[in-house]
Order: structure tokens, then C-alpha cells, then sequence
């Protein structure tokens, strides 16, 4: 398939091509005044968009690391991301392209009827006694009601919570809990390669005992029978059938600071972080950083494959798009059912010009072979991204090659959920290095440091830290603001510290090689050690259990877990197939775990802190390091 590693170019500068096309040609001077004065430069991005009263302030910083920005000023993400593309030529044109997993049905709004949508189910939300500033979790599949979802919550103020709907009922309780939500909007169920996953009856067991939610508004799509609560549940079919959903709807108008979702993300202990983002600064870093590194055009077609329970879905299938009045197209699927061409099938079909996605989902569509591509005129694509974790360069090169007709540049975006928006990535005039994103978008700085917070020389690894506010940073870990200190600004002060390692080569471009702490990407998704150590530990065969990630060929990272068994429970197959059923029921099957070993106890602390490190460095047959800690 792919040639060795060493036969690769080390860097692909842009083609005539692309060069013609992009929005930013010389993105060094670019880079070089957006650097000198990043506040100036992201006042400049922010007034390319709407405020219905502008800032007094570009940055607080006055109480740092609590920034804000755009102090004093109104809008509403909505009036940019819907309402401004009415007033001109943007109306009638695509804003959403969505597609049944099927292949069955094709749904599709434009500007116009998207906010006719979005309308409806913000006068309806608005009927259910939802107001300004009150939490609503979402959980639904990849469908449009999604998007109607999310900005209808945005349209009146209302903060959204999305929850990726391969969650379990624990965890869907513990975040509808934490967030305090009044109501839950979901669908009876979603299609998974062909059979349904029954999203109401989880959200039935996540609502029993809530005390917080009102209403249960749920959107029919598998046509699955429900048991529909006669108090609490409603069809969002026959709520939009009445009055009550009828008639325009005010975008409300909020300070940039007002929140417009809570994300929850995994943390280095077992409850998940819940990363706060507001209107103002969100609207103006998702914009500027879709624009410039996905270089959008009117005539293009942006297809991000990221579910809209991630930060990705959030900033990238929703926000970004509408806010550069692209189109985004949604898939409801996966990528390899019922065939493993399903994507090129629908990137032909469609005319996507922009696929940006998941090196996993590369890495398990290139094990296929070249022929379920190749029987598709994939010529449309222009550019091609990927997030989540570094880029093997065989998959790189797969994708560049094979996906991309070695036209398209691979746009490589590093950023986290904390961060809402690019970090580290370039634009397509820049040359690409495989496995590089490149450098800090523009008005970003970052620095590779030692455990003490010391810079280290170029080519030498290092806890990778950020070092310029950016507007679409998270504002604070919602009712937690020491464990947003604790988590990302006490770690090395005056810096946000990201969690990752990194090297800088000497060119400036940015490595990034992995977590440092208790965070495994699994297939992309984030996962934290101690959630699954948690749901582990809850199967009745367990008494104490320990969670590592060890490299895996497609997944990015497999999870191994370390189990210490109850009395009288034996460790054999059954066991094992227990385990794994027992945690993707109650936390997700994404954290299934890949392999699960028995042991007669977890090297621990004299403390009694589990030492993954060791199990880690055992499983992999490296040196155990200093053991001088370890209890006997
Ligand atoms: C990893 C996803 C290498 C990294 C947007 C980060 C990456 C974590 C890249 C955040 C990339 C993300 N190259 N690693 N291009 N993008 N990561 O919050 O470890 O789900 O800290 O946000 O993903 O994961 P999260």
C-alpha cells in the first residue's frame, strides 16, 4: 500500500493551485501582525461579524486567568450564524445537506428554512417554561434536529448541554445533574449500522429521580415504541403542530460573556469536566479559525464527521460553518456501513470539497484498500483536515495520496474542548509536514516546557503550554472555578497548560505526541482513566480495577484494564465479556474495554495511589523506572 516512512517527503508546500485559491496567501506577514498585536488583530476578526452594540474592551484581563472578551458588547451567536446570511444572497442558499444512514432520505435547508426551524423549536422551548440562562441537555443522534436544537437553545439564551448520545443512563444522570437542566430533548432512538439504539428509554432511566427536569421533548427518527410520560414527555411532532410553536422569535441579544454551552470532557479524576463557553469570543475564534485554515468559499461544501456531542460537532458541523455561511453536511452514519465506501459514496454524490476528520476513522477506512476509493471521482475535495490525535505518517499519506489525489493539502488542527477553537494548525498556503499541525494560529503563541515550566531547546520533548488569551477559550469549568486554576493555569503560572507533550522542530513547527496525564484517546474520543476504572469497578466481579492506554494500530489507543476480582469470582472468558458489557452500559461502548487482565493486586503508592506508569511500563516491556514509592 504506502511506502516506508523514510521515503516521504518531509514537507509538501502548497500546490499553484491552492496557492490561487486561498483566502490568505502570505500568511507569514499575516502571522507576523496578528503576533505583534494579537488584541488588535482579534478585535479586526471580531468586527467582521455582528454586534448589536460594540465592546468597550477587546481583553480583560484584569482578573486573569478569568478573561474576557469583548467586554460591554451585545449580539447573539445566532445573529451571526443564521439571522445576518437573511438579509443578502445567503438566503436561499444550503446551509445544512443531511443524509440518513440508509441512504434512504436526504434532508436539506437553506439559510431560510433553517431558521424557520430553529424558530419553531425556540418558540417551543420557550412554551416549555425555558428562559434565558436555563440549561438543556441534548441528546440526539446525528440528525438536523441537532443543529435546530442547539441554536434554538442559543436563539433565546438558554445554555445548552450536549451530550453524546453513545452515553449511558449514569452518565447521562450524573451531566443532566451536574448542569441542572430543566428539560432533555431526544429521539426514540438512533440508527447504528442498522439497528436502533434506544435513546429515550436511556434518558427514561437518566430523568427517573431527576429533580431538576421538567420536560422530556422527544424527535421521532427510528420510529421505535417508547413509554411516553404523560406529564413530562412530549412528541416534538405534536408540539410544533400548535400555536404555541407558530410565529417568529426573537434572537435575544446577550453579553458576549453569557454563556452559550457547557461541554462536558474528561478529566484526570471521575467526574468530567464541564468546560463553560460564552456567545462572544466562541462566535469570533470559531469563525476566524474555520475561515482561514479551511479557507472557505461560498461555492464550498464542508463536511466535518465529528458527532455534535464533541467540541468538534460543536465548533466545526455547527457553529463554524453557519457563522462562514457554508454549507455543513451531516451524516448520520459511520463510515463503513452497510459498505466500506459509504463516505466517497457520499462525497461523490454530494461534491464535498472539505472532508475534515478523525485519523482513526483514516487509519480504519485505509485497511479496506485502495479500491473502495478509487471506484469513486472523489475530485471534488479541495482540502482535507484532521483532529483528535497525531497522524500516523502511513495514514497521512493514505489520505493525501488516495482520498486526496495528492491534490488536497491535509489541514492537521490540534485544539482541545478547553480551547473551542484551532490552536495549533496552519492555512493552506503554508507547507504541510506530515504529523505536524504546523504552528499556532494566528495571534497564538506556545512554548515546550520542562516540569518546572522552563522552555526547552528546539527538538527536544516537553509539556506543550499556551501562552495568549484567545477569545473562544473556555471562561471557567462551569461551578468549579479552582479546578479550572488547578487544572490549566496553576500547573506552570502564566501559562494555560494543555496536558499534552510536544516538540518543536526547527522550523517552529509544532509535534504533538500525546496526554501526559490520566487521558487516553481512544478512537479520538477523550476518555479519562478513572471514569472507566469507575464503571469497571461497579460490575459485581470487581473489587478494584486499574485503566491504561497502550498504542494501537487503528484505535489510536486501546484501553487494557487491570482487575482484581471479588471472592469467588473466577477470571475466565465469561468474566471478561462481562466486564466489557458492564462498562458499555454504564458509562459508553466507547470505553469498552480491549483487553482485560486479572491480577492479584494493582501496584499502588504506600498512599495508595494505583502507579499506572508501571503497569504501562510492564505491559509495553519497558524499564519500570524508579519503584522507590511502590508499597510491597
Ligand atoms: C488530542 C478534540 C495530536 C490532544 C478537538 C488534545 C491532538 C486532545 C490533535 C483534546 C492533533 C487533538 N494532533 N493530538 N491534531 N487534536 N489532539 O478535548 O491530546 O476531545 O489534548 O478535543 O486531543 O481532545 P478533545
Amino acid at each position: 500500500m504506502s511506502n516506508t516512512d523514510a521515503e516521504m517527503p518531509a514537507i509538501y508546500p502548497p500546490s499553484p493551485a491552492v496557492l490561487d485559491q486561498a483566502w490568505i496567501k502570505d500568511w507569514r506577514s499575516y502571522a507576523k501582525n496578528a503576533n505583534l498585536d494579537p488584541v488588535t488583530y482579534w478585535e479586526g476578526r471580531a468586527r467582521e461579524l455582528e454586534w448589536s452594540r460594540l465592546w468597550t474592551t477587546v481583553l480583560d484581563d484584569s482578573q486573569a486567568p478569568f478573561y474576557k472578551w469583548f467586554t460591554g458588547a451585545r449580539t447573539n451567536i445566532v445573529t451571526n450564524a443564521i439571522d445576518r446570511h437573511l438579509q443578502g444572497p445567503r438566503k436561499n442558499k444550503l446551509a445544512l445537506l443531511w443524509e440518513s444512514e440508509d441512504g434512504q432520505e436526504t434532508r436539506t435547508f437553506s439559510y431560510f428554512s433553517l431558521n424557520r426551524e430553529v424558530t419553531t423549536m425556540a418558540n417551543v422551548l420557550k412554551a416549555l417554561g425555558v428562559r434565558k440562562g436555563d440549561r438543556v441537555t441534548i441528546y440526539l443522534p446525528r440528525i438536523p434536529e441537532v443543529f435546530f436544537a442547539m441554536l434554538a437553545c442559543a436563539k433565546i439564551g438558554a445554555v445548552h448541554s450536549v451530550i453524546f448520545a453513545g452515553f449511558s443512563a449514569d452518565a447521562l444522570t450524573s451531566r443532566i445533574d451536574d448542569s441542572e437542566s430543566k428539560v432533555v430533548i431526544t429521539s426514540d432512538g438512533s440508527w447504528i449500522n442498522g439497528s436502533v439504539f434506544p435513546l429515550k428509554d436511556i434518558v427514561d432511566e437518566a430523568v427517573r429521580f431527576s429533580p431538576t427536569v421538567e420536560n422530556v421533548l422527544v424527535v421521532k427518527r427510528t420510529g421505535t415504541k417508547v413509554h411516553m410520560d404523560p406529564l413530562r414527555d412530549h412528541w416534538y411532532h405534536d408540539l410544533t403542530a400548535l400555536p404555541i410553536a407558530r410565529g417568529t422569535c426573537e434572537t435575544v441579544q446577550v453579553d458576549a460573556e453569557d454563556p452559550l454551552f457547557i461541554l462536558y470532557t474528561s478529566g484526570s479524576t471521575g467526574k468530567p469536566k464541564a468546560v463553560l463557553h460564552t456567545h462572544g469570543g466562541y462566535m469570533v475564534g470559531t469563525y476566524a479559525t474555520l475561515h482561514d485554515t479551511f479557507d472557505i468559499h461560498d461555492e464550498d461544501r464542508f463536511w466535518c464527521t465529528a458527532d455534535a456531542g464533541w467540541i468538534t460537532g460543536h465548533s466545526y458541523v455547527v457553529y463554524g460553518p453557519l457563522l462562514c455561511g457554508a454549507t455543513s453536511f451531516m451524516y448520520e452514519g459511520g463510515p463503513s456501513y452497510p459498505h466500506p465506501d459509504r463516505w466517497w459514496s457520499l462525497i461523490e454524490h454530494f461534491g464535498i470539497t472539505t472532508l475534515y476528520t478523525a485519523p482513526t476513522a483514516i487509519r480504519s477506512l485505509m485497511r479496506f484498500g485502495d479500491a473502495w476509493v478509487n471506484r469513486h471521482d472523489l475530485s471534488s475535495l479541495r482540502l482535507l483536515g484532521t483532529v483528535g490525535e497525531p497522524i500516523n505518517p502511513e495514514a497521512w499519506r493514505w489520505f493525501y495520496e488516495v482520498v486526496g489525489g495528492s491534490r488536497a493539502p491535509i489541514m492537521d488542527t490540534w485544539w482541545q474542548t478547553e480551547t473551542g477553537m484551532f490552536q495549533i494548525a496552519g492555512v493552506p498556503a503554508m507547507p504541510q509536514k506530515p504529523g505536524s499541525a504546523g504552528y499556532p494560529v494566528f495571534g497564538q503563541r506556545a512554548e515546550i516546557v520542562d516540569d518546572k515550566g522552563n522552555p526547552v531547546p528546539d527538538g527536544t520533548e516537553g509539556f506543550l503550554t499556551l501562552l495568549n488569551p484567545w477569545p473562544a477559550m473556555m471562561r471557567t469549568l462551569y461551578n468549579d472555578d479552582q479546578r479550572y486554576l488547578d487544572s490549566y493555569w496553576n500547573v506552570f503560572p502564566g501559562r494555560y497548560a494543555t496536558g499534552d507533550s510536544a516538540r518543536r522542530d526547527s522550523d517552529g513547527y509544532y509535534w504533538v505526541i500525546g496526554r501526559t496525564d490520566d487521558i487516553i484517546k481512544v478512537s479520538g474520543h477523550r476518555l479519562g482513566t478513572a471514569e472507566i476504572e469507575a464503571a469497571v469497578a461497579s460490575a459485581t466481579a470487581v473489587a478494584e480495577a486499574a485503566a491504561i492506554g497502550l498504542p494501537h494500530e487503528i484505535k489510536g489507543n486501546a484501553i487494557h484494564v487491570y482487575v482484581v476480582l471479588n471472592p469467588g469470582h473466577e477470571g475466565n472468558r465469561t468474566t471478561v465479556e462481562e466486564i466489557r458489557a458492564h462498562v458499555a452500559a454504564h458509562l459508553s461502548p466507547i470505553a469498552k474495554p480491549d483487553e482485560v487482565v486479572f491480577v492479584e493486586s494493582l501496584p499502588k503508592t504506600r498512599s495508595g495511589k494505583i502507579m499506572r506508569r508501571v503497569l504501562r511500563a510492564r505491559a509495553l516491556g519497558h524499564d519500570e523506572g524508579d519503584l522507590s514509592t511502590l508499597d510491597d
